[in-house]
């Protein structure tokens, strides 16, 4: 299934809409070795900045074909051999990785939708202990120019509701990611 209000304008546009690299350092790449994985990675917007920024492997999944292909041919330019893209239904088919591998989950502009927890569990079980789901969203507290109708935007509260009993846990890492959108980071553990 298809994340719906998951479509994407092209990516000039698009990535017009972030300061990529502010976001990419409030990853905090550094030390990260394992894995890393983003869950509908779109035109890898944020997948080809991580992966030039980390020498650690990252797979980047997403329903579309035509994403992908957009997004393979966007870390060609960059000669990036440490990205590996996955064609995938998430929601339906999980990622098949395997359980306790990654270091880090991103789950950015995707988790609009009621079974949010699906995508949450799937990442609580690929990492390991002491990794870290990041998401970022569009914000609902101010007008923007794009992004999915504000109220079935997620916020904070909804967020740490849907991962209850996922043994993820607020980082306090959490920010507005200005312009337009606001980042909340979990670590699985205590
Ligand atoms: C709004 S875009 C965000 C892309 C990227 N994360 C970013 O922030 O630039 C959401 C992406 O998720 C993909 N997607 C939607 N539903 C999905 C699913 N069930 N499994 C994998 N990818 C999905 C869409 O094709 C789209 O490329």
């Amino acid at each position: 299934m298809k994340v719906a209000d998951s479509g994407m304008p092209d990516k000039v546009y698009w990535d017009s809409l972030f300061d990529i690299v502010s976001i990419v350092d409030w990853l905090e790449l550094t030390g990260i070795a394992g894995p890393i994985v983003e869950l509908g990675c779109g035109y890898g917007s944020f997948t080809v900045p991580i992966a030039k920024k980390t020498n650690a492997q990252i797979y980047a999944f997403d329903i579309e074909p035509a994403m992908l292909e957009a997004a393979q041919i966007n870390a060609q330019k960059e000669q990036l051999s440490n990205v590996h893209f996955c064609l995938r239904d998430i929601f339906e088919q999980g990622t098949g990785l395997e359980s306790n591998s990654m270091a880090m989950v991103l789950l950015f502009n995707i988790l609009h939708f009621d079974e949010k927890r699906v995508m949450l569990k799937e990442a609580s079980r690929i990492l390991k202990h002491g990794g870290v789901v990041a998401i970022i969203h569009w914000r609902r507290d101010i007008e923007t120019p794009r992004g999915p109708a504000t109220h079935i935007r997620p916020d904070k509260k909804e967020i740490l509701e849907a991962v209850s009993g996922l043994d993820l846990h607020d980082t306090g890492n959490s920010k507005i990611l200005e312009p337009y959108h606001w980042g909340i980071q979990l670590i699985k553990g205590s």
